[in-house]
């Protein structure tokens, strides 16, 4: 049983992220594991707004909602992002919450689950990398989820076709066993 952390990618209201969120969760859940999301709408985190890097020894955030996400983060023994692109990246609110640690991330195991339209996430994918694991020192599984718009799920994330998103949502969870 692997205790994982499972963040969320997107707080507007109806979002795609709230219909893929729970499939990972069920799957994960399924397979033994111990889940936690870490629902980033209800953390709220500031902005980045500290003096000093995260990758600083001396960093040492005083907000308490940033102490909570980088205790959930030290605690998982592996992270799953549910990431939707927006302009070719990660979520501006993932790449924040990203933003805020620094250590914690290093060797730390992590899953990508991604969608959107031309690479169903996949520019997306290709930066959460560079940040997490050319940056940060994390361990960024080769399998990834890249669910496509009008292939996989709808717009709306409603699943077109099940038997693929469970593939890939399964294969990307593979990685970080
Ligand atoms: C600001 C913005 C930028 C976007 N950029 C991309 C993009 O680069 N590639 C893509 O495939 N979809 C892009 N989209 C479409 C999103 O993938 C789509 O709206 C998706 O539903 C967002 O996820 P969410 O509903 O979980 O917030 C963008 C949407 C927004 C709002």
């Amino acid at each position: 049983m692997t205790n994982i952390l499972v963040v969320t990618g997107s707080v507007r209201p109806n979002s795609v992220n709230s219909k893929i969120v729970p499939i990972v969760e069920n799957k994960l859940k399924e397979q033994g594991d111990t889940v936690t999301i870490a629902d980033l709408a209800d953390l709220n985190l500031p902005f980045f707004n500290e003096s000093v890097s995260p990758t600083d020894p001396s960093f040492a955030p005083t907000n308490e909602r940033v102490q909570q996400w980088t205790q959930m983060v030290a605690n998982a023994e592996a992270i799953v992002f549910v990431t939707p692109e927006y302009n070719h990246n990660m979520s501006p609110v993932q790449l924040n919450a990203v933003d805020w640690i620094g250590k914690e991330w290093k060797d730390k195991p992590v899953a990508l689950i991604g969608y959107g339209w031309g690479t169903g996430g996949g520019q997306a994918h290709d930066a959460a990398r560079e940040a997490l694991a050319v940056n940060l020192g994390a361990k960024v599984s080769e399998m990834q989820a890249n669910l496509f718009f009008t292939k996989d799920i709808a717009p709306d994330g409603s699943i077109i076709d099940e038997v693929t998103v469970n593939e890939k949502v399964g294969a990307a969870l593979g990685g970080i066993k």
